[in-house]
């Protein structure tokens, strides 16, 4: 697979699975757009790091659940690269609560930052790509999307959201050139499950056929095929990395 001279933009990419993500397209040669919010301060590091592998890389400190945000960082990202080929809607939070004690406040959180957030990168991104005749949408969604997640009832809306979003756009941009998919992992080491308690831990590696949690770079590997032309016949898709969790 090679991707050089492609640029990517992946959101949520300070840590974790959007991290791995940036670093193996990187890797494949494709220039990147680093993403996180303005508190971080570990993404300058990792823009350091894709340098280092002799790509471009632009930090843009952004809420990507803000739509004016997201336009702007757009326009800053077609000032500094000639296309916009990749884009990869990783940036994601949890906020767990009951139903009955999970606020509003909480609810439209995570749906602005995991789901509203797809809408307002991947409008701004579809606008370049529909010129160019080419592109690739990856939305990182989840199991919870899938089979719903107890005490998860704003994530899991908000994960089963961008599958929805994933069928209607691939349908639209289709004829433009562009695939859009969603990957849907299962339980993944990263700062998001590292606060999960040991019970509820043990509770999905029962469930887990292939007997391991999935690291960051497994999902890495799955986005780089579908950000890569070995993918072109595939879209609408929503692909499981679970070690079997769900099938
Ligand atoms: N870990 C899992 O088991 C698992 C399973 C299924 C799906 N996923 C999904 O995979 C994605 C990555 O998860 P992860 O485990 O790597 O999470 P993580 O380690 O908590 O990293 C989340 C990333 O999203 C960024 N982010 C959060 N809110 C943002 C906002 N409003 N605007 C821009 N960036 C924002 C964070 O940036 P800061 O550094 O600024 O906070 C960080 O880079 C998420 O969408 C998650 O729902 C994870």
């Amino acid at each position: 697979m090679e991707l050089k001279g492609k640029t990517a933009v992946v959101t949520g990419s300070s840590r974790g699975i959007g991290k791995a993500i940036a670093l193996k397209l990187a890797d494949l040669g494709a220039n990147i757009v680093l993403n996180s919010t303005p508190a971080s301060d570990a993404i300058d590091a990792v823009e350091k790091e894709i340098r280092e592998k002799g790509v471009k890389a632009l930090t843009i400190k952004c809420n990507v659940g803000c739509f004016k945000e997201v336009q702007e960082m757009f326009e800053t990202i077609s000032k500094n690269f000639d296309s916009i080929d990749i884009l990869v809607n990783n940036a994601g939070i949890t906020k767990d609560n009951l139903l009955i004690r999970m606020s509003e406040e909480d609810w439209n959180e995570v749906i602005d930052t995991n789901l509203k957030s797809v809408f307002n990168c991947a409008k701004a991104a579809a606008k370049y790509m529909i010129k160019q005749k080419s592109g690739k949408i990856i939305n990182i969604s989840s199991v919870s999307g899938l089979v719903g997640a107890p005490g998860q009832a704003n994530y899991s809306s908000a994960k089963a959201g961008m599958i929805g979003f994933t069928k209607a756009a691939a349908k639209e941009l289709a004829s433009r050139g562009i695939t859009v998919n969603a990957v849907a992992p299962g339980f993944i080491e990263s700062r998001m499950t590292d606060k999960l308690s040991d019970a509820l831990k043990e509770e999905y590696m029962r469930n887990i056929p292939l007997k391991r949690f999935g690291t960051p770079d497994d999902v890495a590997n799955l986005t780089a095929f579908l950000a890569s032309d070995k993918s072109n016949y595939l879209t609408g898709q929503v692909i499981h990395i679970d070690g079997g969790m769900v099938m």
